[in-house]
């Protein structure tokens, strides 16, 4: 099989270095991928939103499968159009996709079918979400824009003013552009986070592996938001009475409620949950998987990830049985020094093999470039550092072991990722 990947982070890295194990590859492709990436597939200067310019590349590479990874060409119907065109891809078809795609759609869904998640209220008004603030005068209290912002449309406000400003710059000064039409005032929750990305074929659901990202860019979870400094899997608070739980009260329940409102989900739905005192709760759907949470996923993986593509598209994945290994992996973003705000790029990364890697690791590169023989810092996040070990403190240990071989100017990263997670153990 030729299969093209749709995307140039560090989860589309981790998708192609899976892929690459499959004996049932011949070929892989990757649009627009990156540094990394380039020495496990052949990659071409297409941004991962021009529709028809993919779909060109898939028509005129043959590919058998198209894996679209981010977030913005899916809702924006890519899956559609190849579709259209008879390529098989996967991923969300655009009506499914809106479950990312507007905040405001998801939420009514959740009140709709009763799954649990924050409480909330829609306003297309500023000075009506204002008013309601005021009038609610519970802090913190978070503000989002309905639709897509790059991971930083989630505003957590610790006073009014905080919350007015954030209203006021969703909402008039437009800084997420039309994703800032409509504003969810959500009441703030508390518990750990726990991501679980779910394989569906629109009938069944096959949870992976949890894990737990670190979104601050700092330690002890300070600093701005970022998208993600380092992800841990499986997800210690996640056991497996939750798990249940999960599965009967949120993702069967989203399922049905997708099909029930016409909108079959296909491909990776992830779950972001808050585990409350009141018992679990949604906190946001992404239709794709997660960034960097499948560098820690994936390689955890044990069935073969063409098939698992493959029962999804044919819609027959209640007959399969995917199998995962029993380790644990924890991985380490290494950014660019000011990041997620300003910062250079074009450093030398040094420490790397000629294939991109550490031996003995997987070492995924997200904002990278090949420059002759040299990579080069491309992005904020530069690249993730996985390891997997027979339990998580291994892990972690390696994992940073590895992160200390590699080095680049102004190189920022968390000494912290686990150490949350550890306590869950002890
Ligand atoms: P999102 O971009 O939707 O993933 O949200 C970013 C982060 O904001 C989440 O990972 C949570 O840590 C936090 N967050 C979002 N909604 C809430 C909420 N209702 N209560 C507490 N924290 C929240
Ligand atoms: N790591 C969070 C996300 O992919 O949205």
């Amino acid at each position: 099989m030729n299969i093209l990947v749709v995307g140039g982070g560090g989860r589309e890295h981790a998708i192609v270095m899976k892929l690459a194990e499959s004996p049932k590859v011949d070929k892989l492709y990757c649009a627009p991928g990156n540094g990394g990436i380039a020495k496990y597939a052949e990659c071409f200067d297409v941004k991962a939103t021009d529709i028809d310019g993919v779909t060109a590349l898939a028509e005129k590479l043959a590919v058998d499968m198209v894996v679209v990874a981010p977030d913005d060409p899916l809702v924006m119907g890519m899956v559609d159009t190849l579709n259209a065109k008879g390529i098989r891809a996967f991923g969300p078809d655009k009506a499914a996709a809106i479950i990312e795609g507007s905040k405001v759609f998801s939420k009514n869904l959740m009140k709709k079918y009763g799954i649990p998640t924050a409480k909330y209220e829609v306003f297309d008004i500023s000075s009506a979400a204002i008013a309601y603030i005021e009038k609610e005068n519970k802090y913190p209290v978070v503000v989002k824009a309905d639709g897509l912002a790059l991971g930083k449309g989630v505003i957590i406000a610790q006073s009014f003013d905080e919350a007015k400003n954030a209203v006021n710059s969703i909402m008039e000064d437009r800084i997420f552009g039309n994703s800032g039409l409509n504003v969810v005032i959500e009441e703030f929750l508390t518990g750990p986070e726990v991501s679980v990305l779910c394989f569906t074929d629109g009938t069944a659901v096959k949870p992976m592996i949890s894990s737990m990202d670190h979104k601050r860019a700092n330690d002890n979870d300070e600093g701005l938001n970022t998208g993600g400094m380092g992800t841990v899997a499986p997800n210690p608070c996640y056991t497996p009475e939750i798990a249940q739980r999960c599965m009967d009260e949120i993702f069967i329940p989203t399922i049905n409620a997708m099909n029930a409102e016409n909108r079959k989900f296909k491909g990776c739905l992830y779950f972001g949950l808050m585990l409350t005192p009141d018992g679990p709760k949604v906190i946001e759907y992404n239709c794709r998987f997660g960034d960097p949470e499948t560098q820690v996923v994936l390689p955890l993986l044990d069935t073969d990830l063409v098939d698992v593509f493959d029962a999804v598209i044919d819609e027959k994945l209640s007959d399969m049985d995917i199998k995962w290994k029993n380790e644990s992996a924890a991985c380490v973003i290494l950014a660019s020094g000011g990041y997620p705000v300003k910062y250079q790029s074009g450093y030398t990364i040094k420490g790397l093999n000629e294939k991109g890697q550490l031996d003995g690791y997987l070492v995924y590169h997200a904002g990278t470039k090949a420059d002759g023989d040299e990579i080069k810092t491309a992005g904020g996040r530069v690249i993730g550092v996985t390891a997997t070990a027979a339990d998580l403190e291994s892990a972690l240990e390696k994992a940073y072991k590895g992160v200390n071989l590699i080095d680049f100017k102004d190189m920022h990263y968390r000494k912290d990722i686990g150490q949350r997670a550890l306590k869950y153990i002890k």
